[in-house]
Formats: structure tokens, sequence, C-alpha cells
């Protein structure tokens, strides 16, 4: 059973991507196999300043190994080092332009008004390269990127009943028991919105973002809407008092007072585990992950190359 996800190198990663993507990856590593990507081609679509990628993949993996990702246990690669661009030049043409127009990632950045390159266009397909070039078997990820597996799961359909049984059709596993946790604003936690806690703010910060956190009229002596942002943050960082704090009894500045709490308490010690990772660790990390999971993605792009022709 093979687990693989990929993250952006933003650099940064915020509550949001720990809990949805980075958490559960550490919890399933060790069943199974667990691949993990950094994907750096996509950035490119992004147009990210070369020194900032170059910082930013660093910085990346800094944050997954300071997450408790164990490179022992989990294939940890740059995307770049392996074929999965090449992969998806081969996949482009069992993509049709009109399914990438109903892509929510593009429509979404039409409606902001951003002008889509092509490379943010044909996004889906390059993330179905990065997913069936493994014989992936579950791609956990968050709601925002269901849509992509579903689209790489109707590739691998489309390449096997054209090429035979050519591509293994994966799932993807939504976190089921981990609530969507929204910014600070209520929308969704983005780092493109400037709404997140970032894992290596301080606690001053996290305390000063978390006093931001909307909040509706309520008294304090007022039950409590459980799907508010406040009830949200409530219930995965002070989950002791989450009851009481529903029922009623409790202002929401009390509330943001325990949530901060909660949260400087799980960065503590992730934050120092960071400050030990170095730029050297980094490398050989990625050189390591890289090598095993080269041997994977060749005899998958062999097998798909002598079934589309281009190999004999
Ligand atoms: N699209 C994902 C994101 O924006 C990142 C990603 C790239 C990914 N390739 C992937 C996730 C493959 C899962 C599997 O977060």
């Amino acid at each position: 059973m093979r687990t693989l996800t990929g993250l952006r190198p933003t650099g940064q990663l915020h509550l949001g991507n720990w809990l949805g993507a980075v958490r559960p990856m550490v919890a399933m590593a060790g069943e199974g196999e667990t691949f993990l990507m950094v994907a750096d081609v996509h950035a490119l679509n992004e147009g990210m300043a070369p020194d900032v990628l170059r910082q930013n993949v660093i910085e990346t993996v800094r944050l997954y190994l300071a997450c408790g990702i164990d490179p022992q246990k989990t294939v940890l690669y740059r995307q770049s080092d392996l074929p999965n661009a090449e992969f998806a030049t081969y996949l482009m043409p069992f993509m049709g332009v009109g399914q990438l127009e109903r892509s929510h990632a593009f429509k979404d950045m039409l409606a902001n008004g951003k002008e889509a390159n092509a490379g943010l266009f044909t996004y889906p397909v390059l993330m179905a390269a990065d997913i069936l070039l493994y014989d992936t078997d579950e791609v956990p990820v968050g709601p925002d990127q269901a849509q992509h597996v579903e689209y790489a799961r109707d590739i691998a359909e489309r390449v096997n009943h054209r090429l035979g049984n050519v591509l293994k059709v994966p799932n993807s596993i939504l976190q089921p028991d981990v609530p969507q946790l929204p910014g600070l604003d209520g929308r969704k936690m983005s780092k493109s919105y400037g709404n997140g806690i970032m894992l290596t703010d301080d606690e001053a910060t996290v305390k000063s973002k978390v006093a931001k956190l909307v909040t509706d009229s309520r008294s304090p002596e007022e039950a409590k809407d459980p799907q508010a942002t406040v009830s949200l943050y409530m219930r995965l960082f002070a989950p002791e008092q989450y009851e009481g704090y529903l029922a009623g009894g409790m202002g929401y500045g009390a509330a943001k007072q325990l949530v901060a709490q909660g949260i400087s308490a799980e960065l503590t010690e992730l934050q120092q585990r960071y400050a030990q990772v170095t730029e050297a660790q980094v490398h050989q990390v990625l050189q390591e992950g890289a090598a095993r999971a080269w041997p994977v993605a060749e005899a998958v792009l062999n097998r798909f190359k002598r079934a589309v022709g281009l190999l004999t």
C-alpha cells in the first residue's frame, strides 16, 4: 500500500497544512509506504523567483522534518529530481480542455481576475503525473485538492481503457476527523489570504493573530455556535474546555487565550526541532529520497512508454 502526497514549496506551512496534510502523513508513516514530494515544478507556474524557489524548497523540507516526518520511513523527494514533468507530457492527450476548464482551481483563478498561464491551466495533469508515476494507492488531501485526485483517476482510467491495465487508479482519502481549520477571518486558511497561523510563529505572534479571530456578537453567557471560527479552534486546541465553552459562560476573549496557549504548546516542540535541522541535512535527505523514488518511477514510466508505443 503506497500513500503519496505533495505540497507546494511555499517555504512556510500554516496550521491548516499541518492538521490537514502533514500530521496525517506523520501518523500514517510506517503503515505501508509513504511518499512525500516537494512540488517545485508546480512552483514555476506561479512565477516564483529562482532564489526564492531554491530557498523555499529547503525551508519546506526543514519544516516537514520538524513536523516529525522521518526520512527513514517516508520517501521525501523533490519533484524536479524525478521524471514527473516528462510523464505529465505523455498524459496530456488523456485530458480534455473542457475538463480542465471546469476545474475549481482554474475557475477560481479566473474569478479572481488572474491570468492563467498554460502551466497553471494544465496543472491537474502534472499533479496526476505526480500521483500516477508512483503506482499510488492513496492520496491524503484536503477538500480543495479532492477534484485533482478525481482528475488523476480519470486520466488513469482513460489510459487503462485505451492501453490495457497500465496505471494504478488512486483513491483520495479525506481526513474525516480533522475539521477544516478556517483562517483568522473565517475564510479558508491560505498563505495568499495572509490569514494563517504559521508553524514558525512565536508565542507573541500566535497570541496577536488569535486575538483577530472573527467572532459574532454573542455574550459570554450565551451558548456558542459550534461552526463559529473560534469554536473550531477551541475544539482543536482547547479540547478539555470545549464543551463548557459551547454551553455558554465563557467569553470570546477567554476562549482566544486558551486557543493561543493550546497552539503555542503544540508549536514549541516543532520549532525546537526546526531550529536544529541544517541545510546540509536537507540536501542529503532529498538526495536519498530521490534515489529511493527513482526505481518506482522508472518502472512505471517504462511500463507506460511500452504500452503507448514509445518503447519497444
Ligand atoms: N496540488 C497540491 C497543493 O496545491 C500539491 C500537489 C502537487 C499534490 N502534486 C501533488 C498533492 C500530488 C497530492 C498529490 O496542495
